[in-house]
């Protein structure tokens, strides 16, 4: 799937309803969108980036009635209260947009104005079933024993007078577009949706409703005893926001249009929003307009925050108190977490604990470890390499083409909104950098004045991986990429252009970065960052033990003499290891990482005096050894033979 951008990209947010406080929901749409406007901005493309508040509905009225408040009131500091939060968030959003601005409503009612001069819009009269306390109308398909199911009251039959917008005669288009265009929605599976719905009749939409039931929101044009429905009114926010056609910003933006939504709004986007456009002669595609993205008006669908394994909807105290976070945690790691956390277009669960979690082990450890120690030896050792010509070795040149793959492999997951594979890779290159100052062994060069040479190499190997992270960071940990850069001395605006071909910058400007990311001490993330704090043999780890303790510890080399998938188990392999004389088996969760037929015959590390425990049926004797960073797991293996059953210490 290519995101063709041609250096222009217009990407939005839901506009999100004022009666709410920001809350996670809200955190995250909008966080996602900021990583890919600064991601797509670090490429050198012009982003517009919008988002905003809406206004109108039954919704507010009620909850400014609620509140003692005017409507207008209350919108005004609701509307202040997400832009307050996104600016704590460190939102860069090119503009915020309120559905109670007039060059909002101006731009709803030209539309509503010309739609009805082609006659898209008529009166009519529509008798279904109500509920008072929704103050909306209820299908056959909804109701639940002849009454409303939220309130559980029965319905009464009402026939009221409307404008509607002529949807119905847009179903065989749509449904074509949507098959012809698979890449103007995705994940694919909500496609899949919309051609569910589309399989039942498209009814035309009521894009009104009368004043004496509702008197918040924008007046048709051509009949002020209505007002506009709310979802009418909240789509063109997505227009009114680059002014009228005609309008410079329109013209570039629009045609390049990508909107950001969750699953629960995917009906008003996927068939009015696009039949709307139809009438109303907006919808840009290749055929009309070849700057237009092809399958325009793009949807990028993502799923639902659980808390608990629940829905949140009903919860919003608990959404907020999670959005609260950031003040505890930062923005960064609150930021880290969720883009790294939920595939995109899937649910997730939210939970503080795996927010430490990935605190500890991803971003104090391997992360904050690295610039720790990379920058402190840049600063230390620097001085004692001068004049010395730097001498070249292969593990130099692989960190450096690492970059580039790295590069490469991440752009490929931004172009499919794939954050979660962005950061599974910017981790797996932070791996292999840990891996080759472990193996470079600095601290030991820096002892040998027959090694300067050598240790010039490295140290400038080692910052040019710090100025590639302080750049391909700042979409995802902006904070943290802003200290990195300024460690490094890297005082340029950030760009993935400014990665290529790097010349070695002068060690003299690299300050000492150390505390990046404090670890945060609770049981809960002491007793979780097992395998990922055993990703890289880093400083502080874990908290210090003394070497009665680890002597416990009864670590051998085992040979591996067979191994088989355990059933029904996607993570397990059962191995038969031999310990000197003995015989064990012994059960692994690297089924996902490795074949059982590459295994036998390998030299493992294990420990040999763990508890037996019973996984999937089968009892584990002992515990295979591993390292993993991300998605990246590896066993550890001896760099000479020796005989299985050798003591490890
Ligand atoms: N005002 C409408 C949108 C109009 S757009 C023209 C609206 N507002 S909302 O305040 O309810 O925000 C809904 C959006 O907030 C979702 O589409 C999603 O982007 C975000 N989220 C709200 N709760 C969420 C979760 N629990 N999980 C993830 N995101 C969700 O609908």
């Amino acid at each position: 799937m290519s995101s063709r951008s041609d250096g222009v990209f217009y990407l939005t947010t839901p506009i999100y309803y004022i009666n709410a406080p920001p809350h996670l929901g809200h955190a995250y749409t909008t966080i996602v969108a900021d990583a890919m406007a600064r991601y797509r901005r670090l490429g050198g493309d012009d982003v517009h980036f919008l988002t905003g508040t809406d206004e109108h509905g039954d919704k507010i009225a009620q909850a400014a009635q609620k509140a003692g408040v005017a409507p207008q009131v209350l919108a005004d500091r609701n509307s202040k209260a997400f832009r307050d939060e996104w600016d704590a968030l460190g939102i860069t959003y090119d503009d915020f947009i309120r559905t109670t601005e007039p060059r909002h409503a101006k731009v709803v009612q030209a539309i509503l104005q010309a739609l009805f001069d082609k006659d898209e819009i008529y009166f009519g009269k529509y008798g279904g079933q109500y509920c008072y306390g929704c103050e909306r109308f209820y299908t056959e398909k909804e109701i639940v024993d002849g009454k409303c199911p939220d309130h559980q009251t029965p319905l009464v039959y009402i026939e009221e007078e409307n404008y509607f917008f002529r949807m119905s005669a847009y179903q065989d288009w749509l449904r074509r577009y949507l098959e012809d265009h698979p890449e103007v929605v995705q994940p694919d599976r909500f496609r899949n949706e919309l051609l569910g719905f589309l399989r039942e009749p498209l009814q035309d939409l009521s894009i009104s409703r009368p004043k004496s039931r509702l008197q918040w929101g924008i007046p048709l044009p051509f009949d002020d005893r209505f007002v506009t429905y709310v979802w009418f009114d909240a789509l063109l926010n997505y227009v009114s926001a680059l002014g009228d056609p005609g309008d410079p910003r329109f013209e570039r933006y629009w045609p390049r249009v990508q909107h950001l939504i969750g699953k629960d709004i995917l009906k008003p986007h996927g068939i009015y929003w696009p039949c709307m456009l139809k009438a109303a002669g907006l919808l840009r595609d290749e055929a009309t307009d070849p700057a237009a993205l092809p399958g325009f008006a793009r949807l990028r669908v993502h799923g639902y925050w659980t808390l608990g394994g629940g829905k949140i909807s009903k919860s919003v105290g608990n959404v907020v108190e999670a959005l609260a976070l950031t003040r505890k945690y930062g923005n960064d790691a609150f930021r880290y977490f969720i883009l790294r956390e939920m595939p995109f277009g899937q649910d997730a669960n939210f939970s503080e604990e795996a927010l430490v979690e990935r605190l500890n082990a991803d971003l104090a450890n391997d992360l904050g470890n690295l610039v720790s120690r990379a920058t402190t030896m840049i600063v230390n050792f620097s001085a004692q390499t001068a004049g010395a010509a730097p001498t070249s070795e292969a593990a130099d040149d692989a960190i450096r083409t690492l970059v580039g793959e790295a590069g490469r492999a991440v752009e490929a997951a931004m172009a499919e909104f794939a954050f979660q594979r962005a950061l599974v890779e910017i981790w797996s290159f932070i791996g292999a950098v840990n891996r080759y100052v472990d193996a470079a062994r600095p601290w030991a060069l820096a002892k040998d004045l027959a090694q300067q040479g050598r240790l010039a190499a490295v140290l400038a190997t080692l910052g040019a991986a710090l100025r590639y992270l302080g750049i391909v960071l700042e979409p995802f940990v902006p904070d943290a990429a802003a200290r990195i850069r300024a460690a490094v001395g890297d005082a340029r605006p950030p760009a993935l252009g400014n990665t290529v071909a790097e010349p070695g910058a002068d060690p003299r400007a690299v300050q000492r970065l150390s505390g990046l990311f404090p670890r945060v001490d609770t049981k809960a993330s002491a007793a979780a960052a097992g395998p990922s704090a055993a990703a890289a043999p880093v400083e502080g780890a874990t908290a210090r033990i003394t070497i009665d303790d680890f002597k416990r510890v009864d670590l051998r080399v085992a040979e591996i003499v067979a191994a088989e998938p355990v059933p029904k188990s996607k993570k397990l392999l059962k191995l038969t290891i031999r310990l000197g004389e003995e015989s064990r088996t012994l059960v692994a969760g690297i089924a996902e990482h490795y074949r059982p037929d590459a295994l036998v015959g390998r030299k493992v590390v294990v420990v040999a005096n763990l508890e037996p425990a019973t996984l999937m049926g089968v009892t584990s004797n002992g515990m295979v050894l591993a390292g993993s960073a991300g998605e990246t797991l590896a066993l550890l293996a001896l760099d000479r033979d020796l005989p299985s059953g050798a003591k490890v210490r």
